[in-house]
């Protein structure tokens, strides 16, 4: 803690000095009410109160009427024993400094104080986006302004809103209504909920770019409007998950009017400079069955189903462009034959994104970032948009490089569970984004990271809150004992990874399969899993001599090896518990091995030859059962095969 640390008490008084503008005010009301939250503090000015920290804003004049992407984002933070002072260009800045400002406030022995400090800061990258999937699963506003409210937090400066899929076509259109009328189950955002949701958004330094996918990922769009389509149809509603065969048909000249029309009703409603056409995932079945549309191909030299989709965004793109946008796309809109300002979201790999730079495309990473695959944060902490396939590009390539998203597909999310899909792990991901390349130490990302996730709950995020109903669901009408069992395994198992969930499935899930089971409500990365991996690395590189760290160790082991007594007396009360009952079985007996494994380690003592058989019953609990992984497993084997070599330490 700085000497200049100033004590947080009642009363705290905010000047402004230069240029200000209603939402800079409604920005420091917004901080006040999250200072309060965090501190518990009340802090308002108040005359019977002296003043104990003043805060002088300055900010030198307005911001953009619309964000524009590489507006300036600055600002300078000091600390010092006579204050707090935040100035900025403009007002987005300033917002971005009272978040920080937020951030270090923290408690100490004489209480809350600020830290001093003395802080320049800028982003490394203009573009820092989530992405959220508002078709697989509908999402209520008040969901997404929450996660606005985090993503300002951590200074993300661009909401990716995937409206329309298959699955669900979720804006209201006044040209076209049957495309929500017959395409949204009645679930969708009307025009007015819209605009409001772009105002809060800029409330908080966030550009809104909507998404309309085409020409695939498009069956809701034909429920109402079948002649789009490149098939007879009829259309319903898709209810699965997956990729479709229906598809725009790009031969037919009533698409492209449709498309003007519809895209430019949006265009007015969505003020951003971008507008994005998705294009991911044709899988061009529609196409080869219809023979008018190989006819069209014939006819125009149109050799492949590629290349048609390059005609249909080589049509769509003067459109957009026409409505005053910048067309951005998936990276299967690459197409050396479309003008250059069109940019590509590369989610196929990483070097798309470098190949599109070299190209004279602009681009962004989506790669590496898809926060459904359950990726730990030090895993996406360590991508990065000028990774090794952007080293050999030049420094013009380079600046094409526009910074990245994380995306959240809705397959398995819901409302309920939507921001422990995002939260905490998407902070790592935005730090990435802001803060110089080299800033890369995992140990210090997780130690702030989890005082970031803290900071997000006050904010009212639920990434940590959705936990103890959901576990309460499961166990119903449980003791107390119960309870504890299902939380303790809980706690450290995680759903698979990738789309290793698809391939585990017993009945193809559907849009009203419940997201209620154990794999949808353990957190996607679990840190008591990670805490004992740390603890256990940690032991073993102390020559095992570290007799705190054993004690630790055993504790936890202990616990486990003793829950499943209690958790098998819960699962037959439980189908939702039922499903864990293996992976239960497996905590229980990795656990058991654990403490055996630790006994010899700390005895020095070579385990006697058989013991080496017991890696076969932590290889078994590393293989996923009902769809879950059990983290500590690996760090149980780990503890096995040192005390198999003979109590062989690393550092010994
Ligand atoms: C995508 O994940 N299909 C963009």
């Amino acid at each position: 803690m700085g000497a200049a640390a100033i004590p947080l008490g009642v009363g705290f008084s905010i000047a402004q000095t230069g240029h200000t503008e209603p939402r800079l005010d409604r920005a420091i009301q917004r901080f006040q009410a999250q200072l309060s939250r965090k501190t518990g503090v009340p802090l308002v000015p108040l005359p019977e109160n002296p003043t104990r920290v003043r805060l002088t804003i300055h900010t030198d004049h307005a911001s953009e009427p619309v964000q524009r992407l590489g507006e300036d984002e600055s600002y300078t933070l000091q600390v010092t024993d006579a204050g707090v002072t935040l100035s900025a260009p403009t007002p987005l800045g300033a917002m971005h400094g009272l978040q920080t400002l937020l951030q270090l406030v923290t408690i100490s022995a004489p209480g809350f104080v600020v830290p001093e400090a003395n802080i320049q800061d800028s982003p490394r990258f203009p573009w820092r986006g989530l992405m959220i999937d508002s078709s697989r699963h509908f999402i209520p506003l008040k969901v997404i302004e929450r996660n606005l409210d985090g993503m300002e937090h951590v200074k993300l400066n661009v909401f990716h809103w995937h409206l329309s899929d298959n699955q669900g076509f979720r804006a209201e259109s006044k040209r076209f209504p049957q495309l929500q009328e017959h395409g949204s189950d009645g679930l969708f955002y009307t025009q007015d909920e819209i605009r409001a949701l772009i105002a809060y958004a800029r409330d908080r330094g966030i550009r809104v770019v909507p998404e309309f996918d085409v020409p695939g990922h498009s069956t809701a769009w034909f429920v109402g409007y079948p002649e789009l389509a490149s098939g007879p149809g009829p259309y319903q509603i898709e209810r699965r998950w997956g990729i479709f065969d229906p598809a725009v048909d790009p031969t037919s000249e009533n698409s492209y009017r449709f498309l003007d029309v519809l895209f430019g009703e949006m265009a007015k409603l969505f003020p951003d400079q971008f507008f994005h056409v998705g294009g991911d995932e044709v899988n061009g079945k529609q196409w080869d069955a219809n023979p008018k549309i190989q006819q069209y191909m014939r006819e125009h030299g149109i050799k492949d189903n590629a290349a048609l989709q390059a005609y249909f965004n080589k049509r769509l793109q003067p459109i957009v462009a026409k409505h005053g946008k910048t067309m951005i796309g998936w990276d299967e809109v690459l197409d050396p034959s479309l003008p250059k300002d069109i940019t590509i979201q590369s989610w196929r790999g990483a070097e798309s994104l470098a190949e599109a730079a070299k190209g004279g495309y602009r681009g962004l990473l989506s790669s590496g970032w898809y926060l459904d695959l359950g990726w730990s944060a030090a895993r996406h902490y360590a991508v990065d948009p000028m990774g090794e396939s952007s080293t050999s590009l030049t420094g013009e390539e380079q600046r094409r490089i526009l910074g990245g998203e994380a995306c959240m597909w809705m397959e398995y999310a819901d409302d309920e569970t939507v921001d422990s899909r995002i939260w905490p792990r998407n902070a790592a991901i935005a730090e990435r984004l802001w803060s110089p390349r080299e800033v890369r130490d995992t140990a210090s990302m997780y130690r702030r990271l989890g005082l970031v996730s803290h900071d997000l709950e006050f904010l009212g995020l639920t990434h940590n809150s959705y936990y103890e109903p959901m576990l309460q669901r499961i166990a119903g009408p449980a003791t107390p004992e119960q309870l504890t069992a299902l939380r303790t395994l809980a706690d450290v198992v995680e759903p698979v990874k990738n789309y290793d969930r698809e391939k585990a499935r017993t009945a193809e899930p559907t849009r009203f399969t419940p997201l209620t089971r154990i794999v949808d409500t353990v957190h996607l990365e679990s840190d008591a899993g990670r805490l004992f991996s740390d603890a256990v690395d940690a032991y073993l590189g102390s020559s095992c001599r570290d007799a705190n760290l054993a004690a630790r160790l055993r504790t936890q082991l202990s616990a486990w090896s003793a829950n499943d007594a209690t958790f098998q007396t819960l699962a037959p009360q439980s189908s939702l518990a039922q499903e864990a009952a293996a992976t239960s079985k497996d905590l229980s007996a990795i656990g058991q091995v654990g403490l055996e494994a630790l006994s010899y380690l700390e005895k020095g003592q070579a385990a006697p030859p058989e013991f080496k058989q017991q890696t076969e019953v932590v290889q078994r609990a590393t293989e996923p059962k009902g769809q879950l992984l059990l983290v500590p497993a690996p760090a149980v084997s780990r503890l096995v095969d040192a005390a198999a070599s003979g109590g062989n330490c690393t550092a010994k």
